[in-house]
């Protein structure tokens, strides 16, 4: 009911585009382990806001890619590949965005991932893959995220049916500047176009007040959030404002994230590799010999498999079993864990994973009962040593959990997607305001620049709201650098160096050069336009050179009437620069015509009282500067050229891959083909009457054969061989099912058939009484027809008596169905015709009138009115300002 709802409300919220099936949005949920994917989608008759469930039908996919021989595999199919190949299916890559070569390393060693991995030209990670016949590819954190991103883009399109190329994709708040970009050109591998990144605690707060009003009273909500691989607590405060709308005082709902403090190594994570090491040295001990399991990548990755399990059984129960077949050279490992030795085993995170929470509160200065509400998300919050470990802190102000844990991101994400699509209304308005979660400074450098305050500012405080613009102006003359760095005292995590972007600043030396000998009213300044967008990712956008002149000029006299004079106003030739604008005045030229002035202000009989004055003009000149961004590091962007060349590489993986789904699809069904049709053979017994033993021997031979042939040669078969295996099995079959299927069918239309004409009798009859102006001459002639149809099938019936049931049929029952229908036609076309009406000139006046000038003269009448109808309610029910709007 409430779904239903739902569903017509925001069907009714569209402001129609003019193409509504590209009105449909997603929201990527990219976490560390998973991914979930969110469709807005206003096709009728499908929940306007849904998850995108995956091809086994789970509402999270694993966040993987692996590639084996040939073969890339996404999401499930490469989860299930992890235990034979963990060097082949890549995980965590978000966590590698921005990381250099050192720190994935490093990672990967403490994670038992055995990649092959190489450092790049940025000094960032490179994943060395080999196909079978040696050849080997280098492929970015990007390219492989862009996959994975793609992969859940094909989801939000398989669910929905419809295309969607427009996404928000939640990252965590830590994430940086070189992660956001990166991610960002990761999608813009996967051709999904970002309409914004999104904090993870907006999107869950998002999802918090969607449904709430806060007119009544504001209130501060902390979320807390601990996934796969990090945790965070964010304060958020929730409030409504008055606002005029329509005329009308309205009240809008809004957020505004105050804090958010993270430990962006503290998750579900960190409690597995725990259990993963003490499982090991369990293991190693059992086996004794001095081996060690931990060597082995593979068993690592069995053991890592099972310990996520063991770890979800224990938030249920006080003691989980553990148990993996053949971890190492063959031998089983079966273990047991209690809940209090788990906890044990963790006893230094408990502590450590109330320190965003203890931070928050901490910077906020507010106390523990001024929180309305602490609301869980993120698998890990599950634990219940967590959450008693909160529930302690916070006292007799209990946990809220009523958001859910791992879908309240993505939800809340789409409903922000909507918000930013041009396709889509909601009627609920949340306004949503977030900030930076870095503090980011701007630094000049160049020849003429001396360091100081001037040089270095806070461009962007810490929480400052997303997106917004900022302006900085300096003196200066000569071609300089600014870089963008982090305020120092709070970096993301493993970035060493604060500084993130670097650009070249040139053009500045040249226009001061240029304008050096002119009488400047001011020193030459350069203007810096910066950008902090939705995403949080700052940029400098644009540099201008900004000239002020003030100068005596020589001008007509304003009020001289020469009535003749052909003041011909000099060429502006603003010397070299095309890109110079000039705000003050168009009459400005170089000296050089300068000097020509007066000799250009000419002829006509009044020269002689031409007249000129002196004026002290001032005029303001901008240059744009050229920027060049001079970004060195893991962080830097992907050139374009980079980009273009992954963007190839990946559309032929992408092409691959379809083929490879293409090619399983048809191999299963030539399979499901075989199968079922040799069950009907050996099963049914009406096969008997329309086909010999013969042909159906060779028939079930002939499978028999393509089903050989299946199990041996045609294990890697092509998709082609597939279904042309496929029509020669259909060749033979086609005939016999379709002999089958008309053994019933045909007596069926008999029937129908032989039923008809009697009827036709009846509808006759009641013409003579009813419309006694039907001309006899049709009248007869349907009644011929009714005749010569019980002949047809006389003669028919009689043939295919005599005919045996194995040979083509004599006549099918489509044949018998088109030939009563076409008679029922007819008699309806008889039916209609309309009784004469009284030949006089004032009729003929009112059928001149008619507009309805595509009617065939009334011949169906009743039909086309009621086709117009329906159309017309349907347009008109379609309510363009949306008064009847429904809540969402
Ligand atoms: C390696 O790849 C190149 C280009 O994709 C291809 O031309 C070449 O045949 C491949 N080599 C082998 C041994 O497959
Ligand atoms: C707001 O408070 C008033 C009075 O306390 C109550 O009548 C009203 O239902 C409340 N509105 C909402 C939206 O909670
Ligand atoms: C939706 O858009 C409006 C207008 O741009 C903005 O004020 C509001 O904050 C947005 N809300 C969300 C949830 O994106
Ligand atoms: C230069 O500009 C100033 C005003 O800024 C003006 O007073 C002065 O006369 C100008 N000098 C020349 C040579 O144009
Ligand atoms: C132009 O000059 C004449 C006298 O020369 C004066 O009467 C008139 O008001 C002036 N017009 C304007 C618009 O200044
Ligand atoms: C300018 O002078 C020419 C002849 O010299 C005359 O033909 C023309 O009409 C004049 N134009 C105006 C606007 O007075
Ligand atoms: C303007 O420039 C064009 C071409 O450079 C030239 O033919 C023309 O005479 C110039 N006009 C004036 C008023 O200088
Ligand atoms: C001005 O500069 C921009 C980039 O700096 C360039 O794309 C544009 O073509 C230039 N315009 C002209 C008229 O030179
Ligand atoms: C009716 O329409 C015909 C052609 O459509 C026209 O020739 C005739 O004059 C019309 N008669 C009247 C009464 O409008």
């Amino acid at each position: 009911m409430r779904l239903l709802r739902l569903g017509l409300s925001l069907l009714i919220m569209i402001v129609l585009n003019s193409v509504p099936s590209e009105s449909a949005v997603s929201s990527i949920d990219l976490g560390s382990d998973w991914l979930k994917v969110a469709v807005v989608n206003l096709k009728p008759g499908q929940t306007p806001i849904s998850i995108a469930i995956n091809e086994m039908s789970k509402r999270k996919t694993p966040a993987l890619v692996a590639f084996q021989s040939e073969t890339r595999l996404l999401g499930e199919e490469a989860a299930g590949i992890t235990a034979r190949y963990p060097d082949k299916v890549y995980s965590h890559l978000r966590d590698m965005l921005g990381k250099t070569y050192e720190q994935v390393k490093e990672f990967l060693d403490a994670m038992y991932l055995p990649f092959d991995v190489v450092e790049d030209s940025r000094g960032a990670v490179a994943f060395r893959i080999e196909d079978e016949s040696g050849n080997v590819s280098l492929y970015s954190v990007e390219e492989l995220l862009g996959m994975i991103l793609g992969f859940a883009g094909d989801l939000a399109e398989f669910h929905s049916k419809v295309v969607v190329k427009d996404a928000v994709v939640s990252v965590p708040a830590y994430f940086g500047q070189a992660e956001r970009r990166g991610l960002v050109q990761a999608a813009q591998l996967a051709g999904i176009n970002v309409l914004s990144l999104i904090n993870e605690h907006s999107g869950a707060a998002l999802q918090y007040g969607i449904d709430k009003d806060f007119s009544n009273g504001s209130r501060y909500v902390v979320f807390y959030d601990m996934g796969a691989s990090s945790s965070y607590a964010a304060l958020v405060y929730f409030s409504a404002y008055s606002a005029k709308e329509f005329g009308k005082t309205v009240s809008v709902n809004q957020f505004q994230v105050k804090d958010v403090r993270w430990d962006p190594e503290l998750g579900g994570r960190s409690m597995e590799l725990r259990l993963v090491e003490f499982f090991a040295d369990e293991f190693n001990k059992q086996v004794g010999n001095g081996i060690d399991v931990k060597k082995s990548p593979k068993a690592m990755a069995k053991l890592k498999k099972q310990v996520k399990r063991t770890k979800e059984i224990l938030s249920a129960n006080t003691m989980a079993p553990i148990s993996v077949e053949s971890l190492y050279d063959d031998r089983d490992f079966r273990s047991t864990i209690t809940r209090e030795k788990f906890e044990e085993l963790c006893g230094d995170l408990w502590d450590r994973s109330l320190v965003p929470i203890k931070e928050v509160l901490q910077h906020s200065g507010l106390k523990v009962d001024e929180i309305y509400a602490v609301e869980l998300i993120g698998g890990a919050t599950r634990v219940p040593k967590l959450q008693a470990k909160l529930q302690e802190f916070l006292g007799k102000n209990g946990l809220d959990k009523h958001l859910d844990a791992d879908e309240a991101i993505v939800l809340g994400s789409s409903l922000h997607a909507a918000n930013l699509s041009d396709g889509i209304k909601l009627n609920r308005k949340l306004g949503m305001v977030d900030g930076s979660s870095y503090g980011l400074v701007v630094e000049l450098d160049g020849p003429d620049l001396q360091k100081d305050e001037s040089t270095r500012q806070l461009l962007v405080p810490r929480m400052k709201k997303l997106p917004s613009k900022m302006f900085r102006s300096i003196i200066l003359k000569k071609d300089f650098e600014v870089s963008l760095a982090y305020e120092s005292n709070l970096l993301p995590p493993g970035v060493t160096s604060p500084v993130f972007a670097r650009y070249a600043v040139s053009g500045l030396t040249d226009a001061s050069e240029k304008y050096s000998s002119r009488n400047l009213s001011s020193p030459i300044k350069a203007n810096l336009h910066f950008s902090l967008t939705r995403s949080g990712i700052l940029s400098l956008d644009r540099v201008d050179a900004v000239i002020e002149i003030s100068e005596w000029v020589e001008v007509p006299k304003k009020n001289l009437t020469v009535e003749n004079t052909t003041t011909t106003s000099p060429n502006i030739t603003l010397e070299s620069d095309k890109n110079t604008t000039e705000e003050s005045d168009v009459n400005f030229n170089s000296d050089g015509v300068n000097e020509n002035l007066s000799n250009n202000i000419v002829e006509g009989p009044s020269t002689t009282e031409l007249a000129t004055e002196k004026k002290l003009k001032k005029r303001t000149f901008r240059v744009p500067l050229k920027i060049v961004e001079k970004t060195v590091g893991p962080g830097m962007p992907l050139s374009k050229e980079y980009l273009a060349e992954a963007k190839r590489k990946l559309e032929e993986l992408n092409k691959k891959d379809a083929e490879r789904r293409r090619t399983a699809e048809l191999k299963n069904n030539l399979e499901g083909y075989i199968y079922s049709t040799k069950e009907k053979l050996e099963t049914s017994e009406e096969f008997e009457k329309i086909s010999t033993a013969d042909e159906r021997k060779s028939f079930i031979e002939k499978l028999d054969e393509v089903q050989e042939w299946l199990y041996t040669d045609g294990e890697d078969a092509t998709a082609k061989e597939f279904e042309e295996r496929l029509d020669s099995l259909k060749a033979i079959g086609d005939p016999v099912f379709f002999r089958y299927k008309e053994l019933s069918a045909r007596p069926t239309a008999i029937k129908v058939a032989r039923k008809y004409p009697g009827e036709l009798q009846q509808i006759v009859k009641g013409w003579e009484t009813k419309k006694p102006w039907l001309p006899k001459d049709r009248v007869d002639e349907v009644m011929g027809d009714a005749d010569k149809l019980k002949s047809w099938l006389d003669e028919k019936e009689a043939e295919q008596k005599k005919a045996t049931g194995f040979s083509t049929p004599v006549f099918t029952s489509e044949e018998v169905y088109l030939k009563v229908f076409t008679l029922q036609e007819k008699v309806a076309s008889v039916n209609r015709i309309p009784k004469p009406k009284p030949k006089k000139n004032e009729s003929e006046t009112s059928s001149n009138n008619t507009n309805n000038a595509d009617s065939t003269s009334g011949e169906t009448p009743e039909k086309e009115k009621q086709t117009t109808d329906s159309n017309g309610s349907a347009d008109e029910k379609t309510n363009p300002d949306g008064s009847a709007y429904d809540e969402l």
